[in-house]
């Protein structure tokens, strides 16, 4: 049977992955701080906002609504109308965790996807929960199968330490994982993107360049 996609909204990504993301699935983008997985996730929304499609960011930061619009809106991608008219919905999770229980915040999560019904969801950065949570491995297992019970494309991004690909607790529930990679080549960091994992997809695993402007993000051709 022919696996139904989503375009990504990542310039040069689709072409990698058949086309696109498989719904449903959950998809852990991973990377190093400023590896570009918050400016991944936006691309991703807007260009289901742009498909009509509706969206749901949930930040784990306590980053306020109108921080994100001012840094996102340096990017042609991001128009912050779909923000204003609830087209994609901004779920600031920071101050429930700290306060929450797991059961409670995930009750919270299933009555926001619920009351939202997003084809789009965004969590970032997941590893922020492992602060709060006491069993982190249960709590992604839980999310997971709470996710699990839509029809959508959910987007996990984790920030793992510089050279990490993926963190392993965030990568086995994923049905795809794709690392962001800056690395250091002497006078300069150059950024790469690499698609680990695309359950029913056959993907290429090649180290890919990749480069962030005005525009957003653009995966560009592999020299490899
Ligand atoms: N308008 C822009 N043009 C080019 N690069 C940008 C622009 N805005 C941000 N960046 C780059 O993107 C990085 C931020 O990416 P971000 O998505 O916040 O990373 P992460 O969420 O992985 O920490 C910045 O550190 C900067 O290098
Ligand atoms: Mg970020």
């Amino acid at each position: 049977m022919q696996i139904s996609r989503i375009p990504s909204g990542i310039k040069g990504l689709d072409p990698l992955i058949e086309g696109g993301f498989p719904i449903p699935s959950i998809i852990l983008v991973s990377g190093s701080a400023g590896s570009g997985k918050t400016t991944f996730a936006f691309q991703f929304l807007m260009e289901g906002a742009r498909r009509g499609e509706k969206g749901l960011y949930i930040s784990t930061l306590s980053e306020s609504w109108e921080w994100m619009i001012r840094f996102m809106s340096s990017f042609d991608f991001f128009e912050s109308e779909y923000m204003e008219d609830g087209t994609v919905v901004y779920l600031d999770l920071g101050k429930d965790l700290a306060e929450m229980n797991e059961a409670k915040i995930l009750k919270k999560i299933r009555e926001v996807i619920a009351y939202t019904t997003p084809q789009r969801i965004v969590i970032d950065p997941i590893n922020v929960v492992n602060n709060y949570v006491s069993n982190y491995r249960q709590f992604l297992f839980d999310l997971v199968s709470l996710l699990k019970e839509w029809s959508t494309v959910t987007l996990i991004t984790g920030e793992v330490k510089e050279g990490e690909k993926y963190s392993v607790d965030a990568g086995y529930t994923a049905d795809g994982i794709i690392s962001l990679i800056m690395r250091d080549e002497g006078d300069v960091i150059k950024r790469y993107v690499q698609i680990l994992k695309m359950r029913g997809t056959a993907h290429s695993l090649s180290l890919h360049p990749l480069e962030i402007t005005n525009e957003g993000i653009e995966v560009l051709r592999a020299r490899f």
